[in-house]
């Protein structure tokens, strides 16, 4: 259909009109009433699925829904390339729906008052977007059936309120990290259950994948351009965004990563399950925590630190203060005394100090954090001079939790000794224990596991020496954890508490024993666990009872 620019003009201006009497009606709060209109209906697919374990990869044909009806997962084994695929399967558009898809997408561009994504209820904007398009599909003369416009719908609810072709992706629990390395070349994911898979989504060109890139600055919050093209945000749902906007940075044009997030952060008995830990390790750091320890979790990219790093947090009494410091909002806590915050990216040149204008820096944050007088500071990831900071922090009384990118201790401390931290042996010797994250390949599986616990005994002068003693160890042959009966940090919170080593024991053991029983009773959710936790820090006998441990 070929519009006359007059009369289109003519159109958005009568639908200008229009659009204001739509949003009066909203200010009027007849929402409840709207919503009943409409018949495009989307179900988010809220709860998980289980998924079958891989026997015979070349079997494996299984479909789950997405956005539905609308929407969904199919994986299964491509013959020709000898590798397992992800589908995403959509409504099918034949020419003429998609002619039609195109004319009433540039409509409602010309329409749309881009502020309504703001607003908070999805409902809400369906409701304006069907109301919309019926009216221009009248106004323009479309003959379309219900079944059409249902379909065409579903484009526009996933181009306009949706993050286009990666709107069903960003809705599947299963999926950890969307990658996309630029046009015309498959998008891959990594899924929970089956790992590294090819999609069949291919960005055309350059243009289409800017434009993505663009959206998803602007839903974080962010802003990208030539002259600023790289993007660190997070995206509204939680996921974390990465991405290049321009060509000159990647060869094959912008590329993303999105790395998603469980919209509830697993639980330390969630990661039981999984097997990441025993609850012996567990109730090991639940007494460190308590005992105001300084604590540190290393591993490669992915290899499950910051969810680990989370995970501990639900050990922290909960009265505590609790301050976080991340360039990149993903903990989250429960506790009600927790003062998130967020690094700032600046924007210009960088000043003779190394900042540029607005910026606000892991550094600054964690300097001003402590006036606010934590009782606990958790800092996502070290990676500068930030480390300085927390490190005197963390030596002056503030116990502090991080995670760092190094495979091992002696590694670390290398990386913490040298520049850009260069910090000195006894600093770093003011850090207690050190626990080490993995991504370990079972058969065909890929795990995370906590490799082991190495506790910092002292840091040589010597770069890169450190002497450790490891209370704890994965046995990669069995996929078993190791302990021993000594430890030295349980000894010196002996000698500070005046505990006996019987005592101390007796507790770990009767918190070994809780987590145990929590995981048979499986009680794993968020708010669950918070509660078991914290009623053992204000009545252990009550807790033990309830669970049949006294
Ligand atoms: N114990 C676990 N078992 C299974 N999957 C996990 C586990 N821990 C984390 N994951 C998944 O692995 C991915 C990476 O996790 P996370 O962000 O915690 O890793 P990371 O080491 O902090 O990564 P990065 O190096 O990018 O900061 C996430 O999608 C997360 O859901
Ligand atoms: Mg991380």
């Amino acid at each position: 259909m070929i519009l006359n620019r007059k009369l289109f003009k003519l159109i958005n201006a009568y639908f200008r009109l229009g659009e204001v009497n739509i949003l009066q009606l909203f200010n009027k709060k007849k929402e409840e009433k709207l919503e009943t209109t409409t018949s495009f209906k989307i179900k988010k697919n809220e709860e998980v699925i289980s998924l079958p374990e891989i026997v015979d990869k070349r079997k494996l044909d299984i479909k789950y829904p997405l956005l539905e009806p609308y929407a969904y997962a199919h994986i299964s084994w491509d013959k020709e390339n000898n590798e397992l695929v992800y589908f995403v399967e959509e409504p099918k558009l034949d020419e003429s729906e998609k002619k039609n898809l195109e004319v009433l997408e540039n409509g409602i561009k010309e329409l749309i008052n881009i502020s309504f994504i703001n607003i908070k209820k999805i409902e809400t904007v369906i409701v304006y977007l069907e109301k919309n398009l019926r009216a221009l599909i009248v106004e323009f003369g479309l003959k379309i059936s219900e079944d059409s416009f249902l379909k065409i719908m579903y484009y526009i609810y996933r181009d306009f309120i949706g993050l286009n072709e990666i709107e069903p992706l960003l809705n599947d629990y299963y999926i950890e990290d969307i990658e996309c390395n630029g046009s015309k070349t498959p998008l891959y994911i990594v899924h929970r259950k089956y790992r590294n898979l090819r999609t069949n989504i291919v960005f055309e060109n350059n243009k289409v994948l800017a434009s993505l890139v663009e959206k998803m600055a602007q839903r974080a919050g962010k802003y990208v351009s030539y002259a600023s093209p790289l993007l660190d945000g997070r995206l509204p749902d939680g996921s974390r965004v990465n991405a290049t906007y321009t060509e000159d940075v990647t060869s094959r044009g912008p590329t993303f990563t999105v790395r998603k997030f469980t919209k509830e952060p697993w639980t330390p008995v969630k990661l039981m399950e999984f097997r990441t830990v025993s609850p012996e390790m567990l109730a090991y750091f639940w007494i460190l925590i308590e005992n105001e320890s300084n604590i540190m979790i290393i591993g490669g990219t992915g290899s499950g630190k910051t969810s680990f790093l989370n995970a501990l947090a639900f050990f922290i009494p909960p009265a505590a203060r609790i301050v976080s410091i991340e360039d990149t909002k993903e903990l989250n806590i429960l506790h009600e005394n927790w003062l998130p915050s967020v690094a700032r990216a600046g924007v210009g040149l960088t000043n003779l100090v190394g900042q540029k204008h607005g910026e606000v820096s892991l550094f600054d944050l964690l300097k001003e954090s402590f006036r606010q007088r934590p009782d606990y500071v958790i800092v996502g990831e070290i990676r500068g001079k930030e480390a300085f900071v927390l490190f005197q922090g963390a030596s002056s009384g503030h116990p502090s939790f991080s995670t760092m990118h190094a495979e091992d201790v002696e590694t670390m401390v290398r990386r913490l000794e040298t520049e850009p931290i260069n910090l000195s042996p006894s600093l770093i010797a003011s850090l207690d224990v050190v626990g080490i994250m993995i991504q370990a390949k079972i058969g065909d599986k890929s795990v995370r596991r906590l490799k082991e616990i190495d506790e910092i005994i002292n840091v040589e002068q010597q770069l890169g020496k450190v002497n450790i003693n490891v209370p704890f160890i994965r046995d990669p042959r069995t996929d078993k954890f190791y302990s021993k009966n000594d430890s030295k940090i349980f000894a010196k919170i002996m000698a500070e508490k005046g505990m006996t080593y019987e005592e101390l024991m007796s507790e770990f053991s009767l918190r070994s024993k809780l987590l145990m029983q929590m995981y048979k009773k499986k009680v794993f959710g968020f708010k669950e666990v918070q509660e078991v936790i914290n009623g053992y820090y204000k009545n252990p006998k009550e807790v033990l009872r309830k669970f049949n441990l006294i």
